[in-house]
């Protein structure tokens, strides 16, 4: 299937076809794939979708082997990098969840051309910026997917003209972008910031030091790859070290890109004049492959994991290990065992290679099942405990104060009607339910369609009851008694 802007003529045909480039592999014959034209307004819910929900009845250990997706938060970054090339960019293992729709819907309509792989190659996208008519991201897209401010760096550095609309607020925390367009201005971009858009402009970036205030996912890579094609050396301190910063300065790499010290706090890039086009496969996504983990040990299941990469996920493994989960770990597999009675642990949430924000609120499930006190501390965000009152409602002990949440284990869960928040969130609710009595209504599941390819089916095939519905429908009020 291949997306294309509704300004530019769908070209049949050329689906097949990608242009000739400098990589053979780029003239392999990719899957078949589809031509569509799309409605801008896709990045949005479906109406439907709005009202799904998941029933799921607990009380099922989880046994068998879960195949582990690629991770959003690595695709993200590296399809706003297809924008620093007019030649294909091809991934693979993209995960079929809704921001990468939403990205794909961003990147159409400033002109990409999008092919999105078919059957068995449903994983992989390939996307042509050879003719971006439009480098804005509105705010309609935005404000679904606050990672939509990727494209900012790309965009400026590829075509000396970004425009991007501010991202406002989010469930979690404020948020801001403050340290993109600090680090840009540095770069020698003009930035101006009216009528809730940033408008950056240069005629060509320049080399330059970047110190992050704080570290910053999205922020260092955003920079980075602005920095590519920028003239001269560019320095950046304090950057985040997670791995999905490495693997985009090895898809930029692979590109031609000059990228040194990615992975360490000091990344040093020296821009080109031009990148050119490459193929790249995703990491797999360690936070889906952390929520597994925790799903197969609240459950007292015996759980294998396939294409995850442990080494991503030390500090869980190591905070599971002292809760006295059983864990063996291989090169691209892990398994986990439980039958134990778990022991409390405290917390603390930190940049990678720290104990990730995004795992906080299925550890907190957990440690309502662990014997004793459990501290957990919330350093990355100032309001990211929205669960707490899930769980609370479910039977959990927990008290919030400020970024800290202690919860007293361990408190038999029961079944109720619970409302997702954000994506980890609503994981955290969903484990909660696999071991609650009873059967647990979970409302808003489109937070976690957001990140989470497949949830339902995959937890289905381990043996979870778990359904997907729509909406449902009140129950017929009773007929009024008739008094005579
Ligand atoms: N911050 C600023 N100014 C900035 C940027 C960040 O003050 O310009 C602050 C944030 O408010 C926050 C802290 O710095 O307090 C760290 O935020 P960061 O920029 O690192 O977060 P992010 O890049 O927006 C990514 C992930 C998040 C994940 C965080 C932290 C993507 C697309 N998103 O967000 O993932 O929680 O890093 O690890 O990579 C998720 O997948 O559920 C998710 C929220």
């Amino acid at each position: 299937m291949k997306l294309v802007p509704k300004s530019l003529n769908a070209r049949p045909g050329k689906a097949e076809s990608l242009p000739p480039g400098p990589l053979p592999e780029l003239r392999k014959p990719v899957s078949r794939s589809r031509t569509i034209r799309i409605d801008f307004r896709n990045g949005e819910i479906a109406p439907e979708s709005l009202m799904d929900k998941f029933v799921i009845r607990g009380g099922n250990p989880l046994v068998g082997s879960v195949r582990i997706s690629g991770a959003k938060n690595a695709a993200l970054p590296a399809m706003a990098a297809a924008l620093l090339t007019d030649e294909p960019v091809i991934l693979e293992n993209i995960p079929d969840v809704r921001d990468i729709h939403t990205e794909r819907n961003l990147l159409v309509s400033m002109g990409a051309e999008v092919e999105l792989g078919y059957g068995r190659a449903s994983h992989r996208t390939t996307i042509s910026c050879s003719n971006l008519v439009n480098p804005e991201a509105a705010y309609e897209l935005v404000k679904t997917m606050r990672a939509s401010t990727l494209v900012l760096g790309p965009l400026v550095a590829r075509t000396g003209r970004a425009r991007v609309s501010q991202p406002g607020g989010c469930a979690i925390g404020a948020r801001p972008i403050d340290l993109h367009i600090k680090g840009l201005e540095r770069l020698g971009a003009a930035i101006k910031q009216e009528h809730g858009y940033i408008e950056a402009s240069a005629e060509r970036l320049r080399g330059g030091h970047i110190i992050f205030d704080k570290i910053t996912v999205t922020g260092t890579e955003d920079l980075m790859m602005a920095a590519t094609l920028a003239e001269g050396e560019t320095i950046m301190e304090n950057c985040a070290r997670e791995p999905e910063v490495i693997d985009l300065a090895a898809l930029l790499t692979k590109m031609g890109a000059k990228i040194e010290g990615a992975g360490t706090h000091t990344i040093r890039i020296h821009g080109v004049e031009k990148l050119h086009g490459a193929r790249h496969r995703i990491i797999p996504d360690r936070i889906e492959a952390g929520t597994f983990v925790i799903a197969a040990v609240l459950t007292g299941g015996d759980l294998q994991l396939t294409n995850c990469d442990p080494s991503h996920l030390g500090s869980l493994i190591q905070k599971l290990e002292e809760c006295g989960v059983s864990i063996t770990a291989g090169t691209d597999s892990m398994r986990v065992t439980n039958g134990h009675q778990l022991v409390a642990a405290d917390i603390s949430t930190e940049e990678f290679p720290g104990f990730p924000t995004d795992m906080q609120a299925q550890y907190m499930t957990l440690a309502t099942q662990a014997q004793g006190t459990s501290l957990i501390t919330e350093n990355i965000f100032e309001n990211r405990f929205m669960h707490a009152g899930e769980l609370a409602r479910m039977g959990a002990n927990i008290k919030v104060d400020g970024r800290r949440a202690v919860v007293r284990g361990r408190t038999p869960l029961s079944s109720a009607a619970v409302q997702c928040s954000d994506l980890r969130a609503s994981a955290s609710l969903v484990i909660a339910a696999l071991v609650a009595d009873g059967e647990t209504i979970i409302d808003r599941v489109y937070h976690i369609d957001r990140g989470y390819e497949r949830i339902e089916e995959k937890l289905k095939g381990v043996g979870a009851q778990i359904r997907r519905i729509g909406e449902i429908l009140p129950r017929r009020a009773a007929a009024p008694s008739v008094v005579a």
